[in-house]
């Protein structure tokens, strides 16, 4: 018996049998010695429509996409408040204005900078805001890094494996590759604690990712893909199978995610209510909203309740 333990054990620690994952405990009061463990904190930042994710563990801190050009402003803020105007690493999902705009802006006016701006798209890319991006780095000294499916990026003790399907890929259906399609998407890994960005990802996308990677791409917290405007596609759901769903898409927009959620009873949380953050000790996440208001948080629990 012993053996097996040890074997089952063995089998854990190598990825071989994926961890059985952390809690999540929303809304709810942490343990007296929270703020003295190794945490790594994941902000969801307020947000119409737009993605927008700061990152930070072990010292070092990400920004994950930033919302588009009327985000500037409450990204730089939120930064200067913690003072992270320089963080270690930008990441940028894909090059849509409602992720990239608000970081190219921040960038260009001298409020923010890093030591390295990371895509999954090559530096010489020809869409719009991507293109920008890439004429302002140089000038503000910023290396550009494109980053390819299967590498893995470092904050602090957590780990991002980054999957994508690029251009060259061919869907089932014959259909074709879209930007939002080729987006990066990060399993992110803190211990036992998992999460999964999903940034745009289409319906077909979202099902090749299940179906390729199955229980490796479990997630405790996962990203309603292109903003919950969609229901998720129940591979990927029952692939994920999250604790928490995070969606940043707008009310109206979303009433489809959130019912299949409900209905699944899967505890779900939006950006457009207020700054969302989830804090992990790799063990637990302990994941508490700033309320715009007092009303939006009873709408919220309305919301939670409608099959
Ligand atoms: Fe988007």
């Amino acid at each position: 018996m012993k053996r097996l333990i040890c074997i089952l054990l063995a089998l854990m620690l190598t990825g071989v049998f994926p961890a059985a994952g952390a809690e999540v405990y929303i809304e709810q009061e942490k343990p007296a010695d929270w703020e003295e463990r190794d945490l790594l904190r994941i902000w969801a930042l307020y947000a119409l429509d737009c993605d927008s994710y700061v990152l930070e563990c072990g010292g070092q801190v990400m920004l994950l996409d930033g919302g588009n050009k009327p985000k500037e402003g409450s990204l730089v803020s939120f930064l200067e408040a913690h003072g992270w105007t320089h963080p270690d690493m930008i990441f940028n999902s894909h090059p849509h204005d409602d992720h990239i705009e608000a970081l190219y802006y921040a960038i260009k006016h001298g409020k923010i900078t890093t030591d390295v701006f990371i895509s999954p798209f090559p530096e010489n890319y020809g869409y719009v805001f991507h293109k920008k991006m890439a004429d302002v780095l140089p000038k503000k000294e910023i290396p550009y890094r494109q980053i390819f499916g299967g590498e893995k990026l470092t904050l602090g003790k957590a780990e991002m494996l980054l999957y994508r399907y690029d251009g060259k890929t061919k869907k089932p259906n014959g259909g074709s590759i879209t930007v939002n399609d080729m987006s990066g998407i990060l399993h992110l890994r803190y211990g036992d604690a998992t999460m999964l960005f999903t940034a745009d990802i289409g319906g077909t996308i979202q099902q090749m990712l299940a179906e390729e990677n199955g229980e490796a791409i479990k997630a405790d917290i996962l990203t309603a893909p292109h903003h919950g405007k969609n229901a998720v596609n129940p591979e990927l759901l029952k692939a994920a199978d999250p604790k928490l769903v995070i969606i940043t898409g707008k009310v109206d927009r979303t009433t489809d995610c959130r019912r299949q959620l409900n209905n699944a009873e899967i505890s779900w949380k939006r950006t457009s209510y207020g700054n969302i953050l989830m804090e992990t000790d790799g063990t637990d996440w302990y994941v508490t909203q700033e309320y715009a208001s007092e009303q939006v948080k009873k709408q919220e629990k309305k919301e939670q309740k409608k099959k």
